[in-house]
């Protein structure tokens, strides 16, 4: 008698494509945010996009390619060297939302989800200082 494993959550929702759309609409709201953009790489946004995709499909029982290829994710540590106040994180939840808004997952997954995301961004915060003003544009 064959038994099949129950779906991942990550099944659930649609598997690679869902986390490819969550992913690249969230970056497209990344990408126009004055407080959020200058803090990723310039020149690596797609490297960004596919780190975090990868990071969530491993989380919610896809493959397991973040640590193959980054190691242990250890986010907090890796978020130190950005300036993670209340305010970048109110703006990384507001693009995850309106990411989310347009999949249009079915109320129980999106509510799964978003609890999950709130919980992590709000883990990820180091400090309460006020964002620093843009450093300003190199002359040449
Ligand atoms: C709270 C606001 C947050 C801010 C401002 C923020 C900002 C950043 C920045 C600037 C990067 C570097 C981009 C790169 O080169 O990969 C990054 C990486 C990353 N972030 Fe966040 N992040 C936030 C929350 C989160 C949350 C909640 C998660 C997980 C649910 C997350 C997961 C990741 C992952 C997986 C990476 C790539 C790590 C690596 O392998 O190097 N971030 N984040």
């Amino acid at each position: 008698m064959s038994q099949s494993a129950p779906l991942s959550f990550y099944d659930e929702i649609g598997g690679h494509d869902v986390f490819v759309r969550l992913v690249h609409l969230f970056y497209q709201g990344v990408a126009a945010d004055e407080i959020l953009h200058p803090m990723y790489p310039e020149h690596d946004m797609d490297g960004a996009e596919e780190r975090l995709r990868m990071f969530l499909e491993q989380y919610w029982g896809g493959p397991s390619t973040y640590s193959q290829q980054r190691g242990h994710p250890r986010l907090r540590m890796r978020h130190v060297a950005f300036h993670v106040n209340p305010e970048a994180r109110d703006r990384w939840l507001g693009h995850m939302r309106d990411a989310m808004d347009q999949l249009e997952l079915a109320p129980l997954h999106d509510a799964t989800l978003w609890d999950y995301l709130q919980r992590a961004a709000h883990s990820m915060v180091n400090t309460f200082e006020p964002t620093p003003p843009p450093a300003p544009k190199e002359t040449p």
